[in-house]
Parts: C-alpha cells; sequence; structure tokens
C-alpha cells in the first residue's frame, strides 16, 4: 500500500494545503483524519489556519438542529473569505463532508453558492477524483453510498502523520445503525450497520502501535453491536476482538465507544474483568430514565434493564466509571418521566454525561407527533438535570483526590514543566514531569481536583532524581 514513509521532510505540498474541519462524533474526527490521510498523498498538507488553505473540508453533524444550522453559518463566512481570495486571483474550495452532506445533498449547493463539492460520509475515498471532477467552476455532489469498500480504497497514514496526531487513536471498527431509535438521524446518514473484518482492524492497529499509538478506542456508531468475519468467515464479538487487541504488544490502553444498552453482552461485559488494558469507563447512552419514554423512543430496552447492565459492569469492575447521553423533551415527555430520568441519574452516578434538548429531525418519527414539548418546559428540565450531572462530575473527581491511579501523558501541560494525560477513567490530569514522559503511562498521586482537571504528583519521580 502506497505511504508518505518515504516522502523527504519539508517537501513542498503538491496540492496546497487542506483544512478538515470535524463537528460531532467521534465517527467524524476519525473519518477527517482518514481524509488527511487520503489528501496528503495526493499532495496536500495538513494546516491549522483558514487563512493558509487551499482546500477547507467541513466534517458537518446533522444530528440536531443547531449542529446543521452552525454549518450554514460557517459557509457563510468561508464563502466571504472564498470571494476576497478570488478579488486576489487565488483559488480556494470549499468541500461539505460528513452527515450533512449525506441529509442534504443538492440543498447544500442551493443554499450557498461558494461550495464546490458536497460528499457524503460512505463515498469520501473518492475525494481527489471528485475534486478533479469540481475544477474549474463546476460543481458537484457525490452522496450516493458507495458500493466499494472505502477502507479499501483509503491509504495508510504514514509514521509522521501518526505520531503528529499522538499517543491515543481511534479505529472505526463499525459503522451504520439499524436501530432507529425515534429522535435519531443517524440511521439516514450513515446508513446500515457494517462491521469491518477482524484482520483489518488488527491490521490498522498494528499499524498505529508500530508508529508510537499507545492507546486504541474502537469506534462504532453501536460499537457493541460489532459482528466482524475472520479470515474463516466466523464473526467476532466486541469482547474477542478486544480479548484479541489486548495481546498485542506496545498497547497500554483500550477502550470503546458509542455502545447502546441492548447489546451489552455478558461477554463484553466479563472482558472488564479478564483485560487488564480495558479501561473501566464505558460510555452508555441511556437517553431516558421513564420506561414510557424509552419505549416511545424505540430504546427496546426498560430503566430496570440498564440499572442491571451497571450492576453488571460494577460487578466485574468495581472502580467502573460510567458516562451517558440524555435527551429531555423528547415528545409526550411528562414531569413524572423526567423526575424518572432524573431518579435514574441519581441510582447510577455518572463521572461524566452529555445531554440534550430534544430537537425534532426531518424525517424521524419523533418530528411527526403532535405532542411536542414547549421550549421552556424543555429548557427548564435541561438545567436542572445538568445541575444533578455536573455535581456528580465534581464528585467523582473530588472521590479521586489522594488516590493513585495511572495517567498515560498524552502532551506537554499548559505550563512550563508540565505534562498532562488521562487517568483510566478519562480525567484530565497534570503533573510537573518531562517531556520525555509523553507516550507512557506512569502512577501519578491525585493531590487536588479542579474544575475540568485533576492536579497530581508523579509517584517514582523522587526515585527518577536519585537514579
Ligand atoms: N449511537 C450513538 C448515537 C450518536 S448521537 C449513541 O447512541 O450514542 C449522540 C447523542 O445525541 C445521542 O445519544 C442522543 O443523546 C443525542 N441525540 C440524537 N438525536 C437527537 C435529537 N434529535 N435531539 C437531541 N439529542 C439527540
Ligand atoms: Fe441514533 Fe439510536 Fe442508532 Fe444511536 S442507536 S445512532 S441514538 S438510532
Ligand atoms: Fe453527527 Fe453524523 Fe456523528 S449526525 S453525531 S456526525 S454520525
Amino acid at each position: 500500500m502506497a505511504t508518505l514513509d518515504d516522502a523527504p521532510e519539508g517537501a513542498p505540498a503538491r496540492g496546497g494545503k487542506v483544512l478538515v474541519k470535524s463537528y460531532g462524533c467521534q465517527m467524524n474526527v476519525y473519518d477527517a483524519t482518514r481524509m488527511a490521510d487520503l489528501l496528503g498523498r495526493e499532495g496536500y498538507a495538513e494546516t491549522a489556519e483558514e487563512a493558509d488553505a487551499d482546500l477547507v473540508i467541513l466534517n458537518t453533524c446533522h444530528i440536531r438542529e443547531k449542529a446543521a444550522e452552525k454549518i450554514y453559518s460557517e459557509l457563510g463566512k468561508l464563502a466571504l473569505e472564498k470571494r476576497a481570495r478570488e478579488a486576489q486571483g487565488r483559488e480556494m474550495k470549499i468541500v461539505v463532508a460528513g452527515c450533512v452532506a449525506q441529509a442534504e445533498g443538492e440543498q447544500v449547493l442551493k443554499r450557498q453558492r461558494a461550495v464546490d463539492l458536497v460528499v457524503g460520509p460512505q463515498s469520501y475515498h473518492r475525494l481527489p477524483d471528485l475534486l478533479q471532477q469540481a475544477r474549474h467552476g463546476r460543481r458537484l455532489t457525490d452522496t450516493e453510498f458507495a458500493v466499494e469498500d472505502k477502507f479499501d480504497a483509503l491509504p495508510q497514514p504514514s509514521r509522521a502523520q501518526i505520531r503528529a496526531r499522538g499517543v491515543s487513536a481511534f479505529v472505526t471498527v463499525q459503522e451504520g445503525c439499524d436501530k432507529f431509535c425515534s429522535f435519531c438521524v443517524v440511521p439516514y446518514t450513515r446508513g446500515a450497520e457494517v462491521s469491518r473484518p477482524v484482520a483489518d482492524v488488527l491490521a490498522e492497529t498494528q499499524r498505529l502501535v508500530e508508529a508510537g499509538v499507545r492507546e486504541i478506542t474502537l469506534i462504532g456508531q453501536n460499537v457493541n453491536a460489532y459482528r466482524g468475519a475472520d479470515d474463516e468467515g466466523r464473526d467476532w464479538s466486541l469482547a474477542r476482538l478486544l480479548a484479541e487487541m489486548g495481546q498485542i504488544e506496545g498497547i497500554d490502553r483500550l477502550r470503546y465507544t458509542t455502545s447502546h444498552p441492548v447489546d451489552m453482552a455478558q461477554d463484553l461485559i466479563d472482558v472488564h474483568e479478564s483485560i487488564e488494558k480495558l479501561m473501566p469507563y464505558v460510555h452508555l447512552p441511556v437517553q431516558s430514565g421513564s420506561d414510557r419514554v424509552l419505549k416511545a423512543m424505540n430504546r427496546k430496552h426498560t430503566a430496570a434493564d440498564y440499572l442491571d447492565i451497571i450492576a453488571r459492569l460494577r460487578k466485574a469492575r468495581p472502580d467502573m466509571a460510567l458516562s451517558s447521553d440524555f435527551i429531555v423533551g423528547f415528545p409526550g415527555e411528562t414531569d413524572e418521566d423526567f423526575e424518572d430520568t432524573m431518579a435514574l441519574a441519581r441510582a447510577v452516578g455518572f463521572a461524566s454525561s452529555f445531554s440534550f434538548k430534544y430537537s425534532p429531525r426531518p424525517g424521524t418519527p419523533g418530528a411527526e407527533r403532535d405532542d411536542q414539548i414547549d421550549e421552556e418546559v424543555k429548557r427548564a428540565r435541561l438545567a436542572a438535570l445538568q445541575a444533578l450531572l455536573e455535581e456528580q462530575r465534581q464528585a467523582f473527581n473530588a472521590a479521586t483526590v489522594s488516590k493513585t491511579v495511572d495517567v498515560l501523558f498524552e502532551k506537554p501541560g499548559r505550563h512550563e514543566g508540565q505534562i498532562a494525560g488521562k487517568s483510566p477513567y478519562m480525567q484530565a490530569v497534570h503533573v510537573s514531569g518531562a517531556a520525555d514522559r509523553v507516550g507512557r503511562v506512569a502512577r501519578v498521586e491525585i493531590v487536588a481536583a479542579g474544575s475540568n482537571s485533576l492536579a497530581g504528583r508523579l509517584m517514582d519521580e523522587g526515585e527518577e532524581a536519585k537514579a
């Protein structure tokens, strides 16, 4: 497979500079890196500055109305920049990728004349070809789900690209969703559930680890529904895949996200006990604590089922930390339903959470309902829930003070002489320490909890100084 490994350092960028801006979930973050890999092969250098970019790709999210509308205001700004450049005789191409591209296709070109190309999440591997076609003022959309497998067509990143992205990396193992929760656009924007073959996942992981990656997060819209084929055509579960990955030399930490409660199989719960590298932190969206609302959402489980999963996870790993997503104000949600959500949150005690006001999305069953909740009620419920979840987050962080945890250091800290990393429970931790510790795990005593990060002290610092 072609890579950039042999490209001379500092070689001029043949294709100019590309900025890929990602919105939404981890799947988009991953796709953005793959787009950059692909364009790197075409001679594009990555830039973080809009003013430097000859090509700007917005990798968009359609999950809530606000997310989608933000893209159009962003495009408005880019259009002005493009016009200013053109007045100076310079070119700037604008591409809309991701879930808004998939959901709105042609409409994007109609709403914003400055857009050159619209490309969906299943066909971005064709970007070089599409950019070629979109030359000389021709504007086009390609939002067809490609028949070919994009993963086969994408080049592997170079070692330099991997290293520049840090010691923690995502690997997509599963895409799409067949669940059709009645509020959600993902089954329409990302298509049906598909798992990548085991060998592909292992090969991609191996390459990342060889370039210095120490933490792998397996990602998918429904990652725990993973059913990937091995070379003999047998299907592996996510638990089996994690067990295999736990054997790979050089990996220090494994994580996976996002899971659906109905796919939280016992074998997956069990590997939290048996695989030491699997971190004790699970993101398990519950959305609501009311059985009536869960049913209307088509979530296919009850609040009691959810609590049972949490209990089994904690049995497997007593220090298990949980996070979740919540939606308040789904059509028909009563005060009593909302109280059930508050009660569920109290029963679990989350380390971290995301919570949203229900946003009616075009084409989803929830949007058709005539019992939509008043904006003011949604606002008040969200404020109450967020106050509780924030209290839980702070309590969780405060409880780690004076404990000793392993920290994987990822980057220099904000202040001189500091390094920063993550605890097993996804908390940001900073300590005084030498930059050469980045990429390694060390024991840290947590000495204080701030509002967004923990301060710690390296346990082996004294010994190193003596050595
Ligand atoms: N399969 C992923 C879905 C990603 S969407 C998962 O289950 O996490 C991420 C979160 O966005 C969802 O969990 C849900 O809480 C929220 N969300 C999805 N559609 C929404 C909508 N229409 N309004 C408000 N929040 C929504
Ligand atoms: Fe959306 Fe539900 Fe699928 Fe998650 S499981 S992507 S919330 S339809
Ligand atoms: Fe958004 Fe698409 Fe992810 S709608 S949340 S970017 S799958």
